[in-house]
């Protein structure tokens, strides 16, 4: 990829995490959202790039700004980019952990352009790999990790989305022993937590951009994920064909992250919000916001500590 293009990128998110930061602990999800795509979109229309929004804000009629299809930049090298400008509105409305302005990029056609839907996934690190599956039960996921990584399955930390839909699999997880992370928000920050050492396992539904996000970031770092579509109703599905899903997935197919993320050139870049587990949130010193940054591409994890002055 394009260094320049990666630089603009980078930008983009910095700009949608500084633009985010004045909504931190404000109680205004919707109000701290807005700010980080309108943010995200200026920087990337600025660039020199054919830049065209596979993943985004939702559909042309319903989002005004970084919509499905939007086509972005002042023209030149075509990639595909799938973007939540701020994940975790509502960590960030709360003045929680974990919030991010993220990204993924690559060459055209490379990113699965999931609709906007939920993905039941399970997402693992290197040591674990693909000894995990979606198509194994709790219980033998949880024993196949804890093999994988030489400990007792009551070391064994599995991170889950703190939702009513997940009691049956936060109750067959404790009945293993294991250890339940409870996550309110953010699972493409629990999905990463996983290859950087702070849970061993994610588990369970939540929406399916954030599982081409992740698995984005999870393939640059060796780790394994899998992902299967769940759609909450017809029009999800209808919308789904008319963006060219395939039958197979639509029908429930376990798509390993190889299919999600088609070559292994894509790169993954996110900017801290929030304070997080492995990356600090924006602050401000004086007139220059200071932004804490990461960039996942092909086995490498690049952290990045920048001052911007004028974006405040
Ligand atoms: P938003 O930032 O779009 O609100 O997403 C936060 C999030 O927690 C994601 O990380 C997760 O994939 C999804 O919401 C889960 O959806 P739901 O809140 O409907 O369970």
């Amino acid at each position: 990829m394009d260094n320049e293009i990666l630089h603009g990128l980078l930008n983009a998110t910095q700009r949608a995490a500084i633009a985010s930061y004045d909504w931190i602990g404000r109680g205004d999800s919707k109000a701290a959202d807005a700010a980080a795509v309108k943010a995200m979109r200026e920087a990337m229309n600025a660039m020199d790039f054919d830049g065209r929004i596979v993943i985004g804000e939702g559909e042309r009629d319903e989002a005004p700004m970084l919509y499905i299809g939007e086509k972005l930049g002042k023209g030149g090298n075509p990639v595909d980019i799938a973007v939540d400008p701020l994940e975790g509105t509502d960590i960030t409305a709360r003045g929680d952990y974990g919030s991010l302005s993220v990204l993924a990029v690559a060459s055209r056609g490379m990113l699965l352009e999931a609709p906007d839907t939920y993905m039941e996934k399970i997402v693992a690190g290197p040591s674990v790999g693909k000894n995990v599956s979606l198509s194994m039960s709790v219980e033998e996921n949880v024993k196949a990790a804890a093999h994988a990584l030489q400990k007792p399955v009551s070391d064994l930390r599995v991170t889950v989305l703190d939702r009513e839909r997940h009691k049956e699999l936060i109750a067959s997880l404790r009945k293993t022993g294991c250890r339940v992370i409870l996550i309110r928000d953010g699972d493409v920050h629990g999905a990463i937590g996983t290859c950087m050492g702070t849970s061993d396992l994610l588990i369970g539904t939540g929406g399916a951009p954030e599982g081409v996000l992740a698995a984005s970031a999870i393939k640059s770092m060796g780790g394994y994920m899998e992902g299967r579509l769940v759609f909450r109703n017809d029009d999800e599905i209808k919308r789904a064909r008319k963006h060219g899903t395939s039958e197979a997935i639509i029908n429930g197919k376990i798509m390993p992250m190889d299919e999600m993320i088609r070559d292994n050139r894509s790169v993954f870049i996110a900017s801290g919000v929030t304070e997080g587990t492995f990356l600090k949130g924006v602050k401000k010193h004086g007139s220059a916001a200071e932004v804490h940054s990461v960039i996942i591409r092909g086995g490498s994890t690049m952290f990045v500590k920048n001052s911007l002055r004028d974006a405040i």
